[in-house]
This record gives C-alpha cells, sequence and structure tokens, in this order.
C-alpha cells in the first residue's frame, strides 16, 4: 500500500522514538522453553511473531501456528470476533505467554525468550486492554513511571507527549482516575511513548469511547507512525481501523484467517460480510 494517502510514514525526524537502548541492569532470560533461534530473512517486517502457537500457563494452545507482523513506521491492526485471541498474539509477541512453536523476531533478532522487561528495553512498548494506568497517580507520575528503564533526563519526552496530547499537558497534575475514558487512553499511549519505543503494540485503545474521540486517537496514533515508530494494534473498530492499516490481521480462533493490506480488506466481499458488517 504505498500509494495510499499515509505513504509518507516511516521517515523524517523519530523524535519520540530512538535507538533501541542497552538493557539496564540487564535482561533476564526465561528458562521455561528451549527454543533454537531462528533467524529471519533479510527482508522480513521489523517486528514478527511468526508461526506462533501456544496457551496459557500448562493450557491448551490458544493461538495455532499464527503470525502477526509490523513493518518500520507502519500500521499494522488486528481485528476478529471476541475470544479470536487477540489478545493472547499481543501477549505472546511481547513475552507475556509461552510460545511453544514458532518465533517472535525484533529487527532480524530472535527475541522468543526475552521477558516483557527485556523486550522493553529492546524498544517495545505494550499498553494492555485493562489496567493500562495507575488511577490514584497524577498524569504526569503515570508518564515518569512510564520511563522507570530510562537513566536520562525524560523532561523532554513528557514535554512530546504534550504536544502529542495537549489535555494531558492541562491536567498534568490531577489524578489519572478523574479523567475522561478517551483521554485515559492517552495517559496509557503517553506512558507507553516514555520508553522513546520503536514498536508501539496498543490493545484496543479506543475501548469504550465515543466516535469523535475514536478519530482522534487514531488521528494521534497515525502522527505516531510517521515519526518511524511501528504500531501493531488490536481493534474492535474494526472497519476504521483498517482505514489507517498498512497491514490488517483477521483471527479466528487463534489462527490466520485473512492477511492483506487495510485496503484490501476493507473491499474483500468475504471479509465485509463476516466481520465488517456488510
Ligand atoms: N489468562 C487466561 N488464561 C486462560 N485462558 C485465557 C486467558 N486469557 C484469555 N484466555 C482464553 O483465550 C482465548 C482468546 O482470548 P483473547 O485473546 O482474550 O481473545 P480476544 O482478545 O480476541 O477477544 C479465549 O478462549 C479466552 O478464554
Ligand atoms: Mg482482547
Amino acid at each position: 500500500m504505498s500509494n495510499d494517502s499515509y505513504s509518507g510514514r516511516g521517515n523524517k525526524d523519530a523524535s519520540l522514538g530512538k535507538n533501541p537502548t542497552k538493557a539496564v541492569g540487564g535482561t533476564i532470560e526465561t528458562q521455561k522453553t528451549k527454543h533454537a533461534p531462528t533467524k529471519g530473512a533479510p527482508d522480513e517486517p521489523y517486528l514478527i511473531g511468526d508461526a506462533m502457537s501456544g496457551g496459557y500457563g500448562q493450557g491448551p494452545d490458544i493461538l495455532h501456528d499464527c503470525t502477526i507482523a509490523v513493518n518500520k513506521g507502519e500500521i499494522a491492526v488486528i481485528v476478529g470476533p471476541n475470544g479470536a485471541g487477540k489478545s493472547t498474539a499481543m501477549k505472546a509477541v511481547f513475552g507475556m505467554l509461552n510460545v511453544r512453536q514458532g518465533a517472535v523476531r525484533l529487527n532480524g533478532e530472535d527475541i522468543t525468550s526475552l521477558t516483557p522487561q527485556a523486550r522493553v528495553a529492546k524498544g517495545m512498548a505494550f499498553v494492555p486492554q485493562t489496567s493500562n494506568i495507575f488511577t490514584s497517580m497524577t498524569v504526569e507520575e503515570n508518564l515518569e513511571m512510564g520511563a522507570f528503564l530510562r537513566r536520562d533526563d525524560i523532561q523532554k519526552t513528557i514535554q512530546q507527549v504534550y504536544e502529542l496530547f495537549p489535555i494531558l499537558g492541562d491536567k498534568r497534575l490531577q489524578p489519572a482516575g478523574e479523567l475522561s475514558g478517551g483521554q485515559r487512553q492517552q495517559v496509557a499511549v503517553g506512558r507507553a511513548l516514555m520508553t522513546q519505543p520503536q514498536v508501539l503494540m496498543l490493545d484496543e485503545p479506543t475501548a469504550g469511547v465515543s466516535p469523535i474521540v475514536m478519530d482522534e486517537l487514531f488521528d494521534r496514533i497515525i502522527e505516531v507512525a510517521r515519526t518511524g515508530i511501528s504500531i501493531l494494534m488490536v481493534e474492535q473498530n474494526a472497519r476504521q481501523a483498517l482505514e489507517i492499516a498498512d497491514k490488517g490481521y483477521v483471527l479466528v480462533q487463534g489462527a490466520n484467517r485473512f492477511t492483506d493490506t487495510g485496503q484490501a480488506l476493507l473491499h474483500d466481499p468475504e471479509v465485509r460480510k463476516s466481520f465488517l458488517g456488510g
């Protein structure tokens, strides 16, 4: 999808992102899975969860040979019915799930056995579907918490978050729990940006917000992608999300059902009938 209106992404200044940092305080590897590191093809996406199978604890596989990927500075969107495994796929990519088969690679490096903390140090940030802010802390304290891995000056990044979401600057001394749903989601996204990630993963960032607030959030997400940050996002508002997606994934029962550009999926009669309400 190189001829769409968002094709100017993935270049210019990467003011919110930076090169991946070295792990602060060392990386911790999980011991549970014996895993032979895989090497990605030279032209593979910046982040890929490649043919992942796995489930929770000792439970059955929820994901079946599931592949999710995003290119540098692009927006990839995962849609699908409730319980399809969208959140599970995000957790697998972020290291919160036992990936029994398959691999996760970031910039060609196999990170399948890294903890979530180690992935943050490598440039990944994740905003989970629920409990993604500290409600009793102020907006600014939430942003400071987001920068826990950093040892450098975080004030500039805080200012950049306030430029992206001006309302957060206005409310920076208010407890985050007093904010509206849409504003809380801005806090969650802003907190994730505080680590200056290369990849921003969002699980239903527009859950429970009005259509106007949703449009507004999507505009900000496009803005973030334009700085070169890759966005991997789960969305219930499938139609609107695919509109801004470079790549779309339709998941059903833990497996890939359709994968294509956002535009192609929007125009696919089968996808429309089954997943976009006609
Ligand atoms: N923490 C968990 N432990 C065990 N099973 C879970 C857990 N979270 C989700 N599941 C199961 O995994 C499946 C996929 O759930 P989920 O990834 O949350 O779907 P989606 O995000 O697409 O709605 C469901 O059958 C759900 O019951
Ligand atoms: Mg979910």
